[in-house]
């Protein structure tokens, strides 16, 4: 499909991007670096990083990889601080890594809670607060004179109740309060556009591809649907495009 925007919207931007390697995290890596930033990626599974990185590269995109676990402070610090060094400077993050699958509350562990929490909620927490330093107004490398965005990715799981999605659907929801928070505090003290994406069932994802829609019950995905109908990746990177965009600001 043919972008709506220049090919230039994004040029001398850099972005970090957090599950960057897969599914909509690596569209969105994609459509910025197909749009003139310059990428770096953070993930777990450095075999899906490095694939990533070599398809990023032979489009022409400059990108880079950094294993790492949003859950664990050491890497969150080391990431962010690698991306700065290799590029100069961070206009973007977009925190997409998330963990997910199907299970009734009655069989879910406090633990398997947790671990969801960890990596959604608390590991975009970290993320943001390590990267403050570079993204806010007037950071170390920041040509412009305003601040740059954070992107969250949300979920619609938490508009309605969702089965067999418990701990996501609160995980999503903290997410949807910590974006408000930080576009409150940080656009008015940084200049930092924060911002969030609730994308409903994508198709050709891992979400997807783990939340079986025959596998549930109807209604699952928190908004009225009529018909089972999923978007596409490219949707939810076109919209990452704007709002982390000068036409977003
Ligand atoms: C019940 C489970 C479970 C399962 C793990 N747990 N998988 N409980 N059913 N299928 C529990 C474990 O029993 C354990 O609790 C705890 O969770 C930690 O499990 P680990 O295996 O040690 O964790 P880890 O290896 O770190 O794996 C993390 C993960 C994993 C979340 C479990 O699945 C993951 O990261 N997946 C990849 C990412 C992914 O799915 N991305 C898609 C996101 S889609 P105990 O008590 O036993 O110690 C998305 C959008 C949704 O977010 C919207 C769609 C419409």
């Amino acid at each position: 499909m043919e972008s709506p925007f220049k090919a230039d919207i994004v040029k001398g931007k850099v972005a970090l991007i957090t599950g960057g390697g897969s599914g909509i995290g690596f569209e969105i890596t994609k459509e910025f670096g197909k749009h003139g930033a310059a990428v770096a990626i953070m993930g777990r599974r450095k075999s899906v990083l490095d694939s990533a990185v070599s398809s990023l590269r032979s489009l022409g995109i400059q990108a880079i990889g950094f294993k790492g676990d949003v859950r664990k402070n050491e890497d969150a610090v080391r990431v962010v601080d690698a991306t700065f060094e290799h590029f100069g400077r961070i206009d973007i993050l977009v925190n997409a890594a998330a963990g997910n699958f199907l299970v009734p509350a009655e069989d879910l562990s406090p633990n398997g809670f947790k671990t969801v929490m960890d990596i959604d909620t608390v590991g975009t927490f970290r993320m943001c607060h390590e990267a403050l330093k570079y993204i806010k107004k007037g950071g170390p490398g920041r040509r412009t004179s305003g601040g740059g965005a954070i992107l969250n990715i949300s979920a619609t799981l938490h508009y309605a109740a969702t089965w067999y999605q418990i701990h996501v659907s609160a995980a999503k929801a903290a997410i949807d309060a910590m974006t408000m928070s930080l576009a409150l505090e940080w656009g008015t003290d940084y200049d930092i556009r924060v911002n969030a994406i609730a994308p409903g069932p994508i198709n050709d994802t891992p979400g997807l591809s783990k939340l079986d829609p025959h596998e549930m019950k109807s209604n699952q995905y928190g908004a009225p649907v009529h018909q089972f109908i999923t978007g596409e990746k490219w949707d939810i990177a076109m919209a990452a495009l704007y709002l982390a965009s000068d036409a977003g600001q």
